[in-house]
């Protein structure tokens, strides 16, 4: 039985999550966390051993939550977004000094994951690209975890390429959208679009469920590293 807390389980998308994992027989939810009951965490830590913490904060709360269960050892897979500074680094020092499994998922959609991996490919042959991304209103940070990290992965392919292009994510803001992303590249008199849509928040709360499944079942092996992405976690 997999035990895991959720902090951020009131939230849009932690209380999605919350629910769906829940309802998974090889999952036990021992507690949920907001701003209200936070103080609890290291109690419900200390008594009832989780083996994860999964956070759906925000992300000037969330580095002290996961600093929190690095203290008592719990392993983390966060999927909140907009960090500032190296993250990365602070993830992996935190990581190896705890000896814990960090991972950092800025989405957890499949499809989502897929459209990267995708992008990757198409930046080999094509030399120019553009990202939009377009989310619910009350997103706080600009661009999307999703469309930084989208761009970060081709500008490596366009690096080893011997191209030196960055680019920088156009982001839109509307009451009805979820999360939705087109990377759009551009070759000679033609025009290749990789687009996701996530129509609800429930391919998030898939997501975490096989990252919880995947890191369980190697623990040992994962221990004491830091994992970013769905991709680098399922191996895709
Ligand atoms: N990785 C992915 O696949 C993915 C997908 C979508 C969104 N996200 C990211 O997930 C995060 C959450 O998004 P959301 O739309 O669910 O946000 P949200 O609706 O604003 O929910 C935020 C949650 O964090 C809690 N929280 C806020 N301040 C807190 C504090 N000081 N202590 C403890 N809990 C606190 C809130 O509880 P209260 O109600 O008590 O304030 C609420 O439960 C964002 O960073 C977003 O960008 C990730």
């Amino acid at each position: 039985m997999i035990r895991v807390v959720v902090t951020g389980y009131t939230g849009k998308v932690g209380s999605v999550v919350y629910r769906y994992l829940q309802n998974q027989s090889d999952m036990e939810v021992v507690a949920g966390f907001n701003s209200s009951n936070l103080k609890g965490l290291p109690e419900v830590i200390r008594t009832d051993k989780p083996h994860f913490l999964v956070d759906f904060t925000l992300a000037d709360v969330a580095l002290d939550i996961i600093k929190t269960a690095a203290e008592y050892d719990v392993n983390v897979i966060t999927g909140t977004t907009g960090f500032q500074g190296n993250i990365d680094a602070t993830f992996s020092e935190i990581a190896k000094s705890h000896n814990i499994a960090i991972a950092w998922v800025p989405n957890f959609s499949l499809g989502a994951n897929l459209m990267m991996e995708f992008s990757k490919r198409a930046a080999e042959y094509f030399d120019e690209a553009e990202i939009v991304e377009m989310h619910h209103r009350t997103k706080r940070d600009k661009p999307s975890g999703t469309a930084k990290l989208t761009a970060s992965l081709i500008r490596d392919v366009w690096r080893a390429r011997g191209i030196d292009s960055e680019i920088i994510p156009s982001s839109l803001r509307l009451s009805s959208a979820v999360a939705h992303q087109w990377v759009l590249f551009s070759g000679e008199d033609e025009f290749l679009v990789i687009e996701h849509h996530s129509l609800s928040r429930l391919p998030f709360a898939k997501g975490v469920a096989v990252a919880l499944r995947k890191l369980f079942s190697k623990l040992d092996e994962v221990r004491g590293r830091y994992l970013k992405g769905l991709s680098q976690i399922l191996e895709l």
